[in-house]
């Protein structure tokens, strides 16, 4: 049977290499070029990871073309539509939907570890009252590790599950204590009884003066936005915590380092700066003038929530969104949002444009979330922070599928040297005073 290799020649020696050829369940071919520098003595060039894949995994798939987004084979519109976000958790951990005995012990167990040690609290305290949220975020989750270091073996499966339960489990008990430290309300402890979107919404908006009520249609909203962001494949983030991880840090350390990733305005920060952006154009009489911005090379500003690497396509998330939009805020009483009216005419102003047709530029998942939170009450500077909540689960996986992957080895680019060539030290004195 014919080999399936790629042959690549070196025309300046005559040398060649038969490359293997891996094939995934779905998408592209892959060339194995493991071999190449040792064999062929070139290095891969490939900034920004355009062509390479960085690792085999089995939890995420996209067809970027197609606007196709898979979890564990699931299409995304089945997931939203059908399952609930602790059980697109357990997918995401263990690869099948679990059955009714697994999402109960899964779900008593998320909500037994809800808890923080008392003492990170006084963290929190550390940090002035108007820090951003995602930085007090990146703080207090790294600073996990310290609690746990009974149970951080990570070549032992056990401590594996425990810390990976840990960190879903606390997420929000950790993004709720930094809103309530901004606003300077007191810490609300969580309640195991609620399901973990509610209790969230109760950690971050009950006072203990007052009774407070989930409103159902929030929790559900949040829910569903959640299973849209809680995994996607190699991203910024989730490559982040893979390299962190293949260095074996723990995995507090790691998810971490992941949180620091999202934040950045290009990734998962986009959703807070969706709705600054609103708020700067203000109304709809200035669309042509921020796309005129958006187009100009010289001018640094972007159109947030526009575009992204992988689809060329609408993203499918960014469709249920905006669906969501139209439901939730029907249901809560806002049909004529301000915010979500301009969206969707910069939205259609955008996809008739020239440069973003050409460029196949559409909206990404985080164009239209930001308005759902607006009106769910959650403020501008903790979006990042609730998308790093439904991301957690992504990364845990990954980085659990990263650890039992016996191919699994510290990541190491390698790089373009452009810097000066070897050269001989000039002491101080000899040395040009001019310059
Ligand atoms: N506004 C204006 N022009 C854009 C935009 C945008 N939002 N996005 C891409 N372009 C243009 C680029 O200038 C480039 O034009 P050129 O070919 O004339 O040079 C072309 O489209 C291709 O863009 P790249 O930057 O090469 O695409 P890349 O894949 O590197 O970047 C990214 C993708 C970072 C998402 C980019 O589209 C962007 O900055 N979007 C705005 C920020 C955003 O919404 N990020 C969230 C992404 S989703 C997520 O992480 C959850």
């Amino acid at each position: 049977m014919k080999k399936d290799t790629l042959t690549i020649k070196d025309n300046s020696t005559g040398k060649s290499i038969e490359l293997p050829v891996r094939r995934g369940t779905l998408g592209p071919p892959v060339v194995d070029i493991t071999r190449f520098y040792r064999e062929m003595g070139f290095f891969t060039f490939d900034p920004g990871f355009l062509s390479t894949a960085s690792c085999r995994s089995g939890i995420t798939y996209i067809d970027g073309d197609d606007g196709v987004l898979l979890y564990r084979g699931y299409p995304i519109e089945q997931l939203a539509e059908k399952s609930t976000f602790i059980e697109v958790a357990y997918l995401m951990l263990y690869g099948d939907l679990p059955n009714a005995k697994q999402m109960d012990t899964f779900s008593h167990l998320i909500r037994t570890h809800t808890m923080i040690n008392e003492s990170l609290k006084s963290f929190y305290n550390g940090f002035y009252h108007d820090a951003h949220p995602m930085a007090v975020m990146v703080g207090v989750f790294g600073s996990l590790s310290a609690f746990y270091h009974d149970s951080l073996d990570i070549r032992d499966a056990d401590h594996r599950d425990l810390a990976a339960l840990r960190m879903i489990a606390k997420m929000p008990t950790i993004a709720a204590a930094s809103y309530k430290h901004s606003v300077g309300e007191p810490f609300v402890y969580p309640k195991n009884s609620l399901g973990y979107c509610g209790n969230l919404l109760h950690m971050m908006f009950s006072v203990p003066s007052e009774d407070y009520e989930i409103d159902p249609i929030a929790e559900r909203a949040l829910d569903l936005i959640f299973i849209l962001h809680a995994d996607h494949e190699q991203n910024a983030s989730t490559s982040t915590v893979r390299l962190a991880g293949s260095s074996s840090a723990n995995p507090f350390a790691c998810v971490s380092s992941g949180i620091t990733a999202l934040w950045g305005p290009a990734h998962g920060g986009a959703n807070e700066a969706v709705l600054n952006m609103l708020e700067e154009i203000g109304d709809a009489k200035n669309i042509s003038t921020y796309l005129d911005k958006a187009k100009d090379k010289n001018d640094s500003f972007r159109l947030m929530g526009f575009g992204h690497r992988i689809y060329r396509e609408y993203d499918p998330r960014a469709k249920i969104i905006r669906e969501m939009c139209h439901e939730v805020l029907k249901k809560l009483g806002n049909e004529n949002d301000p915010f979500f009216e301009l969206a969707l005419k910069l939205e259609d102003v955008a996809l008739n444009d020239d440069y973003f047709k050409e460029r196949s530029l559409y909206p990404n998942v985080d164009f239209y979330s930001g308005i759902i939170y607006r009106v769910l009450g959650i403020p501008t500077n903790m979006f990042t922070v609730m998308f790093a909540v439904a991301r957690t689960v992504g990364w845990v996986a990954q980085w659990m599928e990263m650890i039992s992957d016996p191919d699994q080895r510290i990541a190491r680019p390698r790089q373009i040297y452009e810097g000066a060539g070897i050269r001989d030290y000039v002491p101080l004195d000899k040395r040009n005073s001019d310059t």
